[in-house]
């Protein structure tokens, strides 16, 4: 999350970024070079005067696929405690944002968005597999939630949930928690990074996704005749 710039309201007007853009250039550039899909973390972006925590990503031909800006913007006021208010800087993004691979559908979001239950069952019916989240917890938030709130998202809806955090640095004005994950539809981790900066693989397995949700068959039998989870704008 915000890869190209120190993570705080007050960094993100100097080190946000037009898409296409420089970073993004450079990451269009490196999913074309290796054939990859590329899911960019996030940057703040300015758009029209305004600025987004935005996730690009890419196809393996280089061409910008979807960009999600975050739709949750994070305002804490606790008084004579802490106050952080993304919203003093940045606009809140007002769509979903999914894109299809030969593989399967994947669904965005980006950090505190994964707390909200409902974004993510909504792209779980709209056949996303596979849900990643760009995120920088903190020392407090980060060994309370991070792994709960992945591994919720991925039993509640019976998908594979990825995270990518910062590597720790314990001298940067925000210290991220770390631990970027993959969590598999039975809740189970199944990669785990540790502090520092690494590289992390998993194996997304869609048989497995697909007998999980044969043996406990909520997504087929939930009571849409006494609840519903709805998109309210079409995507
Ligand atoms: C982390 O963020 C939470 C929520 O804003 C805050 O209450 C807490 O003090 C922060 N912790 C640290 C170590 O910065």
């Amino acid at each position: 999350e915000c890869f190209n710039s120190p993570y705080g309201t007050k960094y993100f007007p100097e080190y946000a970024e037009k898409i296409p853009g420089e970073s993004t250039q450079k990451l269009s550039e490196v999913a074309k070079e290796c054939s990859v899909y590329l899911i960019g973390g996030s940057i703040p972006e300015e758009d029209a005067g305004k600025l987004y925590n935005t996730c690009p990503v890419f196809g393996p031909d280089g061409t910008l696929l979807v960009k999600h800006r975050k739709i949750h913007l994070f305002d804490i006021d606790v008084p004579g405690k802490i106050t952080f208010q993304e919203s003093e800087t940045l606009s809140p993004g007002d769509s979903f944002s999914a894109f299809d691979t030969p593989y399967c559908r994947v669904g965005l979001g980006i950090c505190y968005d994964l707390r909200f239950a409902e974004l993510a069952q909504v792209y779980a019916q709209r056949g996303c597999q596979l849900l990643v989240y760009p995120g920088a917890f903190n020392l407090t938030t980060g060994p309370a939630h991070w792994e709960l709130l992945q591994r919720g998202r991925a039993v509640d809806n019976q998908v594979y949930v990825a995270t990518a955090s910062p590597a720790r640095d314990d001298k940067a004005a925000y210290v991220a928690w770390g631990h970027s994950s993959v969590v598999d539809p039975w809740g189970e981790v199944i990669a785990r990074a540790g502090t520092e900066e690494m590289v992390l693989y998993s194996d997304i397995d869609l048989k497995k996704l697909a007998e999980i949700r044969q043996q406990i068959p909520i997504l087929r039998q939930k009571r849409s005749d006494l609840y519903a989870v709805e998109p309210k704008k079409p995507w």
